[in-house]
């Protein structure tokens, strides 16, 4: 998650999304992560049931945005090198779960000078 978290303080387009102290949500991240991969239910002692999709409502998830996520969070769990049934396991989840995330279309529409928006 540090390591993760690191690659999103540094996005332009994530970093917006997320609140001034990343701690908290960090934190949530990562007890997350751990009851998804059966190291008890913290998470949901603490936080209730995980409800994402709701959760993420308030942020424009665009497929833009998930790429970018998910591109950081594969980079960060490459980064670990863990035994390889382990990565492959992370690395699917994470492609399986980010694009229940997007709840926002791709702007399509060109800006005034004809090209595509940045
Ligand atoms: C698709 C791109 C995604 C974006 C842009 C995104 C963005 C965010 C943001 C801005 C927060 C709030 C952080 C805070 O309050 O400090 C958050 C929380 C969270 N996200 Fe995501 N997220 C994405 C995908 C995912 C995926 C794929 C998962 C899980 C498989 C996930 C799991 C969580 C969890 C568990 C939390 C904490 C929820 C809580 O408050 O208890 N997110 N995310």
């Amino acid at each position: 998650m540090d390591r993760f978290y690191e690659r999103v303080e540094a996005d332009e387009v994530l970093r917006p999304m997320y609140p001034e102290d990343l701690a908290p949500g960090k934190r949530h991240l990562a007890l997350f992560f751990a009851q998804y991969w059966g190291a008890g239910d913290v998470y949901s002692s603490e936080r209730g049931h995980p409800r994402l999709r709701m959760r993420h409502a308030g942020f424009p998830i665009d497929r833009g945005a998930a790429l970018r996520w998910a591109t950081h969070m594969a980079a960060a769990i490459r980064s670990m090198r863990f035994p390889s049934d382990v990565e492959h396991a992370l690395l699917s989840y994470v492609s399986r779960f980010t694009p229940s995330m997007i709840n926002r279309a791709d702007d399509l529409v060109p800006d005034d000078d004809g090209l595509p928006q940045e």
